[in-house]
């Protein structure tokens, strides 16, 4: 494994949640693996006044807290923690910028290293513009082989719509190229995401499938069983559209359909997703009304508790009209997915929380065993398990023993947990080791945040005008309006897949 070149990583928003759940814990994840470079530091840069001694106590507990690090760990974790530094800034504020680039010299000439700095910027997207600015003004941006490369990691959401996100992105190149800049989007950081190419590209017998003479349809369900989670207020301006579908889901998209790329590197795999997304159909107002359905969680009773709806989160307006669910249908109008529908199921306080790709493929062309129940056989899938258990499930239909010709289907089974000795990184440890060796491969690139913006902004310009659609209630607990989400499989034989049942039977989804 090679190992990062020395360098600092600042981090913007050290004091908020990202920093201690994610970033930390997967950096110290690094550090036990010695992934880390030989000299290396990093730099909390928050609003709070601490100082280097109170931040280091603060995510020494967390690491114990929200990370892997166990009581075994204490010497691996005090030695972590002694590479950690605070510096308390109004992010704002151009003249506190020169307290930073003190605070960096210091560090680099102590370690004695160039200066290889990654920014990464945890903070609310309101500030994505302006520390940029602020650190070019301060002459933080310089990167040449002299003075050492600087880098930017942009957490999401990049933008709230289409004409947001292409002015972040002109405002971010004003002071950083687009090779500086490493727009995370964490989906990608996962394991079976990536894993995506490799059961294509690394084998023989799918990709000769892979293709609308095969392929039925592509489901991909991404359902959460928690509610917003005190997050009411940031989500009541965004819906799971722009939460989940624009960037997450998309790019998984990006991956299921893109065509084999030249190599493995940032520019061939960045192509070929974009020209996925610029293949994607574009959705005129009568698809949005039809192929989109939109819903939002009502209370209900799951396992003889009381859940509460959307609108009593805290932080979420009572008349609240954003959506927690969607289910859409699309096309992707280039010559190997043409007339393939992809299917879309997303949301919160759904009955499970499972991410994965289901590839229906085509049935045979001819009926041979003739009383197969269509209960017992169905389309051969390929289950793509993104979240839990990950893994990959091929489900296909085999004879039951005995007189006659039944059939029916059974399954071949993958789990990662399987693998003995494996160490699944999270997605944020693998993206960061990835931004520190400079490989943006699992990094979106501007164009291509913007491609994807383009095509879900039709449905919110529909969705503005509130009365154009209906918006549905479904109990928390269940899988969403469910009629209308099965209504977009264009044959009534045909479903989605339940990874498990409804957890609430309290009354039917409604409109709101
Ligand atoms: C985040 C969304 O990007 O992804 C959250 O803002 C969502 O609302 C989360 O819960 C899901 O991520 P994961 O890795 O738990 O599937």
């Amino acid at each position: 494994m090679i190992q990062p070149e020395n360098q600092i990583l600042v981090i913007f928003g050290a004091s908020g949640d990202l920093t201690k759940r994610k970033l930390i814990p997967a950096i110290f994840d690094l550090a036990k693996q010695n992934l880390l470079p030989d000299k290396f530091a990093i730099i909390g840069v928050g609003r709070t006044k601490l100082d280097d001694f109170n931040f280091r106590k603060k995510m020494n507990a967390d690491l114990y807290k929200y990370g892997d690090a166990s009581p075994e760990d204490k010497n691996l974790v005090d030695q972590f923690c002694e590479k950690l530094y605070y510096q308390a800034l109004n992010t704002s504020d151009l003249e506190e910028y020169s307290l930073l680039k003190e605070k960096i010299n210091l560090l680099l000439k102590e370690l004695s290293i160039p200066a290889n700095i990654i920014f990464y910027l945890s903070t609310p997207p309101s500030l994505y513009e302006i520390i940029p600015e602020n650190l070019a003004k301060t002459g933080l941006n310089n990167s040449n082989k002299n003075s050492g490369w600087k880098r930017l990691i942009v957490e999401k959401p990049f933008g709230t719509d289409l004409e947001s996100a292409k002015k972040l992105n002109r405002s971010l190149l004003n002071f950083f190229n687009e090779n500086q800049i490493y727009r995370i989007d964490h989906y990608l950081g996962k394991e079976t995401v990536q894993n995506v190419l490799v059961t294509r590209f690394a084998n023989g017998i799918f990709e000769p499938l892979w293709n609308r003479n095969f392929i039925d349809r592509v489901e991909i369900t991404s359902s959460e069983s928690i509610g917003v989670e005190g997050r009411g207020g940031y989500y009541d301006h965004s819906g799971v559209l722009r939460d989940m579908v624009q960037n997450h889901l998309l790019q998984i998209v990006g991956l299921i359909a893109m065509e084999p790329p030249v190599e493995i590197s940032p520019l061939s795999i960045r192509n070929e997703t974009m020209k996925v997304f610029q293949s994607l159909r574009s959705l005129k107002v009568e698809d949005v009304k039809k192929n989109v359905i939109r819903a939002q969680y009502v209370s209900s009773t799951i396992k003889g508790e009381k859940v509460p709806g959307y609108r009593d989160e805290e932080g979420v307006s009572d008349n609240s009209r954003t959506e927690t669910f969607v289910a859409m249908k699309f096309f992707i109008d280039n010559w190997r997915w043409s007339g393939v529908p992809f299917l879309i199921r997303v949301g919160k306080r759904l009955p499970t929380r499972v991410t994965e790709v289901v590839v229906h493929f085509k049935k045979t062309p001819h009926t041979l065993f003739r009383n197969i129940s269509s209960a017992d056989h169905q389309q051969n899938q390929l289950v793509i398990r993104i979240q839990p258990d990950e893994g990959l499930l091929l489900k296909f239909g085999t004879k039951v023993p005995g007189a006659g010709f039944q059939v029916q289907d059974v399954n071949m089974d993958f789990h990662y947990s399987d693998l003995n000795n494996t160490h699944l990184p999270s997605a944020y440890e693998r993206l960061l080791l990835d931004c520190m060796l400079g490989d943006s491969t699992l990094y979106a690139r501007g164009d291509a945040v913007e491609v994807a913006w383009e095509f879900v902004q039709p449905i919110l310009d529909v969705w503005k005008k509130d009365c154009e659609v209906p918006l549905y209630g479904y109990p928390a607990g269940t899988w969403g309006p469910n009629d209308e989400v099965k209504g977009l499989l264009d044959d009534a034989g045909k479903d989605w897949r339940y990874p498990c049942k409804n957890l609430s039977n309290d009354g039917e989804y409604c409109e709101l």
